[in-house]
């Protein structure tokens, strides 16, 4: 049983200065609600328990959000507003969650070193704090019964098109269905001639407690960091790892257009929104067209 979870959400988010000066890019909101609460929410529909949230200078507000906040709660009380007072106390009891600092800039692998103590000797989900996914089963869960299944290392992928595969790391492998491959090989971030294919690692692990041993001795790779997927590669030496294609859309809320995207398809699945703003979508159509 896979109860915990492992949230990386330290990165400096340089794609998306200016608001990200001051501000982690995993507390951007999807409208009304953070990036980093639909992930969390994506593990505790999962099944996960105990999360840990690897932050860094400037996250104080992750805390914060998923933290009590007496003078809020009672001022809603005051005001009788029993729908956001439960929101609000619902988020501070979603899981058990647990954060960590790291230290220096040093890449994910790096960042996944700060949770070895937290997950011990267990298998443990990643899901990386940037990335929201759509999807009918959440995508964790999905890696969840992979892993379940071959109990091994389940990395969650996509394809993406050739032109892209160097903002990825990539995977090979051999297919045991559709869905699910065997690996032979990963690359981080491979220009099209190295590629192995055009699958995609999609920001969601199940990774097993080998990775430890093997984050300790990965060198520093592409960007001169740590990278979480050259350590994969050596666990591959000793176990074996499956990549599986998820049922569902990945929202990189670090890229400005991306998040753009995701925005407009979230706010048109809103009951509230969605009349209103397809009527001011359209018009905007109309007078971009003119
Ligand atoms: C990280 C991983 C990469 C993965 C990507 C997905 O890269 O290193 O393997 O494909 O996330 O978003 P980053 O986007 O942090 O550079």
């Amino acid at each position: 049983m896979i109860k915990k979870a492992v949230i990386p959400a330290a990165g400096l988010g340089t794609r998306f200065l200016p608001a990200t000066k001051a501000m982690p890019k995993e507390m951007l909101p999807i409208i009304d609600t953070p990036t980093i609460q639909y992930v969390v929410q994506e593990a505790v529909d999962s099944g996960i328990e105990d999360i840990l949230i690897i932050t860094g200078k400037g996250k104080r507000s992750i805390e914060d959000h998923f933290d009590r906040n007496f003078e809020l709660e009672a001022r809603l009380e005051e005001k009788e507003d029993a729908i956001w007072l439960n929101e609000i106390r619902r988020l501070s009891d979603m899981a058990n969650i647990h954060f960590v600092r790291q230290k220096e800039q040093n890449g994910l692998g790096d960042a996944i070193c700060y949770a070895r103590h937290h997950v011990g000797n267990e298998p443990f989900a990643v899901l990386l704090g940037d990335t929201i996914m759509d999807s009918v089963i959440p995508v964790t869960q999905q890696l969840i019964d992979t892993y379940e299944q071959y109990r091994g290392t389940v990395i969650a992928v996509e394809e993406v098109p050739a032109d892209k595969v160097n903002r990825y790391g990539i995977v090979g492998g051999k297919a045991l269905s559709d869905s699910i491959l065997e690996l032979n090989t990963l690359i981080e971030k491979p220009s099209i001639d190295k590629a192995p294919s055009n699958l995609a690692i999609a920001g969601r692990y199940i990774l097993t407690p080998e990775i430890f041993p093997a984050l300790a001795q990965t060198p520093k790779g592409k960007n001169g960091e740590v990278q979480l997927t050259d350590a994969m590669l050596l666990v591959l030496k000793r176990e074996a790892l499956f990549a599986h294609r998820i049922e569902g859309k990945r929202h990189d809320i670090g890229n400005k257009l991306d998040f753009l995207k995701t925005t407009v398809e979230f706010a048109l699945k809103r009951k509230e929104f969605a009349g209103p703003f397809l009527k001011f979508l359209e018009e905007m159509i109309e007078e971009h067209k003119k």
